[in-house]
């Protein structure tokens, strides 16, 4: 979910819905404002589905405030409805909430034997409940926050907005939360990311978990921060905000999606560019001085499978034992950690909850901790001992492309730094020209988008479809199947090709699609593989080394691609043919390509 909070004599609606409008890629099952009106009323807005739906609810009112608090939604507890959406208020208080109350069935029990009367269905409410009650009781606002608080378990980040005493508190626990000062303009923001801050606030505040942050016109410095116990304190980190908004239009393309996949040519020049020279190089090289015994790699969705090829190149090329794992099992399984490994992460947001709370317990476990991530100054950035950056510019499909593409390269550059073969120029210089040679097979392959298209449109129909490869192209047939799952809806399936017989076989019929990945690697095997779908009747789609007769004959569909001189990284290219297939499968099914229902850009829950 995303949170934006704001206080000052400017317009903090509007404020607060450019904010909450950065910030829709966190979520937008549904979205809200609260706001204190210019005659001192609470006045709440709340809407189930995007933006633009809460957008039109506000047109010609008056929203003019200078206190506001907003929320986009990714649902957790309770359907996607106007009731569930954020803000939730009683008398005189509004909250916003990010996170989950894990213990709020048991609470809500109580606070309704006490005789709340819960209006939602959400875990949100019962925060709303306890500090209704607290204050009730004659609390101060303060120590009601830090009392309701105490009680909640769970991470969870709260912002909430109170009409008596005209002031916003937030507070959290393993939930993104930053706040931030505008001293010309006398502003105080309060936010779930920087991003949603960038040009507005100049300076931010990191808050600790539990420190509670207090939002008022009346503070000298605008925001005070609080520990548990009432008293001032100074855990926080605070930093200068940088962030600059960035190019957020489609241009001339139909979605972005669509703009991201077509970048990604330029995106592997300029990544070449900066870690090949000075600074960039620099940073690389330091990444690769510290060779642990062994890597712990956690990611999940997308990045997960980008790192399923890192593990590869660092088990090949660097001969350093790499052991994935998706981060949402990863600290439920009591892994071996021992000092001297390191926990590498691979993330685009930086702020996914489960990558964070492995990256928690890795550094707790006292293992270095080294980044893959594309936010600069996102939590996982701020947490891990080193960050490798994949500079890929801000993402806005919700499916990611260009973020896997730079996760992939920029693992191959780790794995090249750790085996120092970045010292020499001359080394540099030919890698810059392997690298060029990608952008070019991308860029060409981009180019044929209108026969990926022509494929999708003979098979957008069939009921399912699995995407098979061996060996390196094992990690794109899980990612390529994604793709369509995400922005589709279709059900599809990744599967190590010679798995495939011991089961998912049975599936097999005249109505599925087999999208072979077949590259040089394993080739004899690959299609021996196919050939078994074949004698099923199923649908073949293969993706294959160019002017193959004998694997075109075997196909009903075939994209032939060139793999000479750059096959280690051959799933690169391979996969962009399968977020063009996903695209236009997508397009053909008439989808919300760059929002697809129930997910987010960013999930910050566990
Ligand atoms: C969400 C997104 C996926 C993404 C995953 C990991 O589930 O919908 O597209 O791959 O999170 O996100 P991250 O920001 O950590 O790469």
């Amino acid at each position: 979910c995303g949170i934006v909070g704001h206080i000052g004599p400017k317009d903090s609606v509007d404020i607060v819905l450019e904010g909450l409008r950065r910030l829709e890629y966190r979520g937008y099952d549904s979205a809200g404002v609260s706001f204190i009106d210019e005659s001192n009323n609470l006045q709440i807005f709340k809407k189930s589905g995007k933006l633009d739906n809460l957008k039109s609810t506000l047109e010609g009112k008056d929203y003019t405030a200078r206190m506001c608090i907003g929320h986009t939604r990714w649902a957790t507890h309770g359907e996607v409805n106007d009731t569930n959406s954020h803000p939730h208020m009683k008398d005189h208080i509004s909250i916003v909430h990010n996170g989950i109350i894990e213990n709020a069935a048991s609470l809500r029990k109580e606070l309704a034997a006490g005789g709340y009367e819960f209006q939602s269905d959400t875990d949100s409410e019962v925060f709303l409940s306890l500090l209704t009650r607290e204050l009730a009781s004659g609390k101060s606002f303060k120590q009601a926050m830090l009392d309701s608080f105490s009680l909640v378990e769970g991470n969870s980040a709260f912002v909430v907005l109170n009409q008596d005493v005209l002031e916003i508190m937030a507070i959290k626990k393993g939930a993104p939360l930053v706040c931030g000062i505008n001293e010309i303009d006398s502003e105080a923001f309060v936010s779930s990311d920087p991003y949603a801050l960038a040009g507005m606030a100049s300076q931010l505040y990191f808050p600790a978990d539990n420190v509670l942050c207090h939002l008022s016109a009346k503070n000298k410095n605008l925001i005070n921060f609080y520990d548990d116990k009432g008293e001032p304190t100074d855990k926080y980190m605070s930093k200068k905000q940088d962030m600059s908004v960035g190019p957020t239009d489609k241009g001339d393309f139909e979605h972005f999606m669509l703009k991201e996949i077509h970048e990604q040519p330029e995106l592997i020049r300029s990544l070449t560019q900066f870690y090949f020279h000075g600074e960039g190089l620099e940073s690389l090289k330091k990444a690769g001085s510290f060779k642990p015994s062994k890597f712990h790699m956690t990611a999940c969705g997308t990045a997960y499978y980008a790192g399923l090829l890192i593990r590869d190149f660092l088990e090949t090329y660097n001969k350093i034992p790499c052991a994935p794992e998706l981060a949402s099992e990863f600290r439920y399984r009591n892994p071996l950690l021992i000092e001297g490994e390191s926990g590498l992460f691979i993330s685009q947001s930086g702020e996914t909850a489960d990558t964070l709370a492995a990256q928690e317990l890795c550094t707790e476990s006292k293992l270095k901790t080294l980044s893959i991530v594309n936010v600069d100054g996102s939590t996982l950035f701020r947490n891990c001992d080193n960050n490798l950056l994949i500079r890929a510019g801000i993402e806005i499909g919700v499916a990611s492309t260009k973020a896997f593409t730079q996760q992939v390269l920029t693992g191959r550059l780790l794995s090249l730094a750790l085996s120092d073969e970045l010292s020499e120029e001359s080394k540099r210089v030919k890698l810059t020209s392997k690298f060029s040679l990608l952008a070019e097979k991308i860029d060409h392959l981009i180019s044929r988008s209108k026969e990926i298209k022509d494929i999708a449109e003979s098979v957008y129909n069939h009921k399912g479809f699995f995407y098979t490869g061996r060996g390196i192209y094992y990690p794109v047939a899980l990612e390529g199947a994604l793709k369509l799952k995400e922005i589709a809806y279709v059900h599809a399936e990744g599967y190590a090709a010679g798995e495939l017989k011991h089961g998912p076989i049975a599936m097999i019929d005249e109505d599925m699609v087999n999208v072979a990945l077949v590259g040089p690697e394993l080739f004899e095997k690959t299609v021996s593989n196919i050939q078994e779908i074949k004698a099923r009747k199923g649908v073949i789609l293969t993706i294959g080394p160019k002017d193959h007769e004998e694997l075109e004959e075997l196909s009903d569909y075939y994209f032939g691609i060139d793999f000479d001189g750059l096959e280690e990284l051959s799933p690169i290219y391979i996969n962009i043919v399968n977020q063009l297939l996903a695209y236009y499968i997508a397009k053909y099914k008439g989808t919300d390509i760059d929002k697809p229902r129930n997910l987010a850009k960013s999930v910050t829950v566990e």
